[in-house]
C-alpha cells in the first residue's frame, strides 16, 4: 500500500522517541544545534525521529542559546519524566555522572554518553549495572569524536583478532603540538585556542597531561581485548615537557612528535597500554594528522592494517557520534531490540609490569663540550646493550655545554632508565635527560 503524506506524517509522529539531556554545555548545545538537521535523515534512513523532551543543567539561570524545552536544575526530574525514553549524560566527571547513569539504567532507560572518564574509571560498575538492568549503554562519542571507531571494533572488525592498536586520540594535544610545529606557537596560546574552539575538557589538565587519551585507550582496550585496565595502572605522560627544541630536533632526525596511545597484546595473556609523546617518522600517514584531527590504526589478523582519520574533538564532530548512538538507541527501542552486546570486562588478561615495555627511545642530554664525552655516553648505552641508531650534536650552543641527541634501537624500558640514570650521574652531564618514545609503526 502506498503511504500518503498524511500517513507518513502520522508514522513519524508515532516513531518519535523522547530524549532527556543531562548537561548542556559545549557538547550538549552542539547536539541541540545539530539535531534539527540530522532528524530528517535519521527518519528517512531508520524510520525513527528524535525529540528533546527535557534538559537539566547545573545553573538554569545562565544565559544560553535557545533550547527546545525549559531547563531544570534537578537531573532526577529528567530521568523520571515519562516522556523521556533515552537519557544522554553530558555532564562529565565520574561522580555525579555515575549517579546520573546509574539512575537512568535503574529507571529502565538506555544511556548515551560521551564521558570517557566515566567509562574508563568506573566502567566495570557501569557495565555490570547495565547487565543487571538489561539496558544498553551507547558510547561512540567517548573516543575520537567523529570517527566511528567503537562501531568499527564492535561490528566491522568483530571477526578479527586485534594484533594492536595505536592512535592520536586527543584533539587538544594534537592541536597544540601542530601549532607549535607549524606556526611556532607557544604552548599556552595554542591551549587557549583549543579551549576557544571547544576541543578541550572543562579541566584542560586532562588533555595536556595525557589522561583523556588514556581514558580513551582504556575503552579501546576493553573493546579490543575484553579487558578494562585499572585506570591508575596505565603509564601516562602528557605533552607539557615537549619543548620547541624537542620538536626541532625531532624534525632534524626525520620525525614529528605526537601524543600517541598504544594498545598491544604481549604474549597470550598480557596487554601493553600506554600514552606518551612519541616520535613518528615524518613519512608515516599519522605524521600528517594535524590540528584537532585524530587517527587510529588497528591491525586485524584478517583485515590487516586499517587506519581511520577524522575530527577528534569539538561540538560538531561529537554530535555526529552522539546522534548516531541516539539513532541506534531509538531504532532499538522502536523495534524492541535489546541493543548492542556489552563488552565483557572479566577476561584473564592483565597489563604488562612497570619497565617491561620494549621500544625505541629518543634521549636528549646537555653535556660538557669536551672531547671524550660522546664516547663515555655511548659506552654506557653499549654496556646496557642499547644500540644507537642516530646521534645529533648541533654546533654553536655556547656556554661550554652542548646538546647530545640520541635515537636508540629497541631496548627494555628498564635498561634505558638504568643507562640514563648512570649517564646523568656523570660529572659532564649538565641537565636532566629528556626522554621520548619512538614508534616506527611499520
Ligand atoms: P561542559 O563543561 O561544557 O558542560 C557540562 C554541562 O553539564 C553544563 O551544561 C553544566 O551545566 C552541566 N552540569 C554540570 N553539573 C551538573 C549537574 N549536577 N546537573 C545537571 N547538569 C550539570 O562540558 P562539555 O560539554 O565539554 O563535555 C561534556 C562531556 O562530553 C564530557 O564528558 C566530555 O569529556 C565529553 N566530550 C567532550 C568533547 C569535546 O570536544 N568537548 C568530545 C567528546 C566528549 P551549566 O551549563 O549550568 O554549567
Ligand atoms: N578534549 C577531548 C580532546 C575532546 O581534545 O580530544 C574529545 O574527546
Amino acid at each position: 500500500m502506498l503511504e500518503t503524506e498524511a500517513n507518513l506524517g502520522l508514522n513519524q509522529k508515532m516513531n518519535k522517541i523522547g530524549i532527556g539531556l543531562v548537561g548542556c554545555g559545549t557538547v550538549g548545545s552542539g547536539l541541540i544545534r545539530n539535531l534539527p538537521k540530522a532528524n530528517p535523515l535519521i527518519g528517512e534512513r531508520l524510520g525513527v525521529n528524535l525529540e528533546i523532551r527535557a534538559v537539566a543543567v547545573k545553573d538554569p539561570s545562565k544565559a544560553r542559546e535557545t533550547l527546545p524545552v525549559p531547563v531544570v536544575a534537578d537531573w532526577k526530574k529528567v530521568i523520571a519524566d515519562p516522556a523521556v525514553q533515552i537519557v544522554v549524560e553530558l555532564v562529565g566527571g565520574t561522580d555525579e555522572a555515575f549517579r546520573i547513569s546509574e539512575a537512568s539504567l535503574k529507571a529502565g532507560k538506555p544511556l548515551v554518553t560521551a564521558n570517557k572518564a566515566l567509562l574508563a574509571e568506573r566502567g566495570r560498575e557501569l557495565l555490570s549495572l547495565a547487565q543487571q538492568s538489561g539496558n544498553p549503554i551507547y558510547f561512540e562519542a567517548s573516543v575520537a569524536g567523529g570517527i566511528p571507531v567503537i562501531k568499527v571494533l564492535r561490528e566491522g572488525l568483530v571477526a578479527n583478532q586485534l594484533l594492536g592498536l595505536h592512535g592520536i586520540i586527543n584533539g587538544t594535544s594534537n592541536y597544540i603540538l601542530s601549532r607549535m610545529a607549524e606556526a611556532g606557537s607557544d604552548f599556552q596560546t595554542a591551549l587557549q585556542q583549543a579551549k576557544d574552539l571547544g576541543y578541550a575538557e572543562t579541566d584542560d589538565r586532562l588533555d595536556v597531561d595525557g589522561i583523556d587519551a588514556a581514558h580513551k585507550a582504556a575503552i579501546l582496550c576493553l573493546l579490543a581485548y575484553g579487558f578494562l585496565p585499572v585506570f591508575t595502572d596505565i603509564p601516562v605522560e602528557g605533552i607539557r615537557h615537549v619543548s620547541a627544541q624537542e620538536v626541532s630536533f625531532a624534525r632534524q632526525l626525520g620525525y614529528v612528535i605526537k601524543l600517541l596511545a598504544v594498545i598491544r597484546p604481549v604474549g597470550s595473556d598480557r596487554v601493553e597500554v600506554r600514552v606518551a609523546p612519541t616520535l613518528l617518522p615524518s613519512r608515516h600517514p599519522m605524521a600528517s594528522v594535524h590540528g584537532a584531527f585524530n587517527a587510529i590504526g588497528l591491525i586485524g589478523n584478517l583485515a590487516g592494517p586499517v587506519q581511520l582519520t577524522g575530527r577528534g574533538a569539538g561540538p560538531d564532530a561529537t554530535s555526529s557520534a552522539l546522534l548516531a548512538d541516539l539513532a541506534e538507541a531509538a531504532k532499538n527501542l522502536h523495534d524492541k531490540s535489546p541493543g548492542p552486546l556489552l563488552p565483557k570486562a572479566d577476561g584473564k588478561i592483565r597489563l604488562i609490569g612497570k619497565g617491561e615495555s620494549v621500544g625505541r627511545f629518543y634521549v636528549r642530554l646537555e653535556v660538557e663540550d669536551r672531547p671524550g664525552v660522546l664516547a663515555l655516553v655511548a659506552g654506557i648505552f653499549g654496556a646496557e646493550k642499547i644500540g644507537i641508531s642516530s646521534v645529533l650534536q648541533p654546533e654553536g650552543h655556547g656556554a661550554g655545554s652542548v646538546p647530545l641527541v640520541f635515537l636508540l634501537e629497541a631496548a627494555a624500558e628498564s635498561s634505558l632508565h638504568k643507562a640514563v640514570a648512570l649517564i646523568t650521574k656523570l660529572p659532564n652531564c649538565r641537565a636532566p635527560a629528556r626522554i621520548l618514545r619512538v614508534e616506527d609503526l611499520s
